[in-house]
């Protein structure tokens, strides 16, 4: 399985990132401790969501508006309809690995 590991300290609070992982691009947030991976393309016209705003646990894409839940991905606002992909994430210490679903 496809993943790639970082330090917390790279990942900047309320900022999202974008990273690439085996070709895929993924959008990576730091919400406090936490942290969370979803898919780099918006559901409904596949802006860049690293690019847009998060507020709580949420990612607005910066075009048109939508928003999306970083925990699960779920499309929250129109006029996005379709949920986005959501990756693994796992900590050991200050280490964070995304990985791929497949
Ligand atoms: S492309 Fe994201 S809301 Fe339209």
């Amino acid at each position: 399985m496809a993943s790639i590991s970082l330090a917390i300290s790279e990942l900047t609070p309320g900022k999202p990132h974008k990273i690439e992982i085996a070709g895929k691009d993924v959008c990576v947030a730091r919400i406090g401790d936490e942290v969370f991976a979803i898919g780099d393309v918006c559901t409904h016209s596949e802006a860049s969501l690293s690019e847009g705003d998060i507020s709580d646990y949420k990612i607005e894409c910066w075009l048109h508006g939508a928003e999306f839940d970083l925990r699960d991905g779920k499309s929250l606002t129109p006029p996005a309809t379709e949920d986005a992909e959501v990756f693994v994430v796992t900590r050991d210490g200050d280490t964070v690995t995304i990985s791929l679903n497949s």
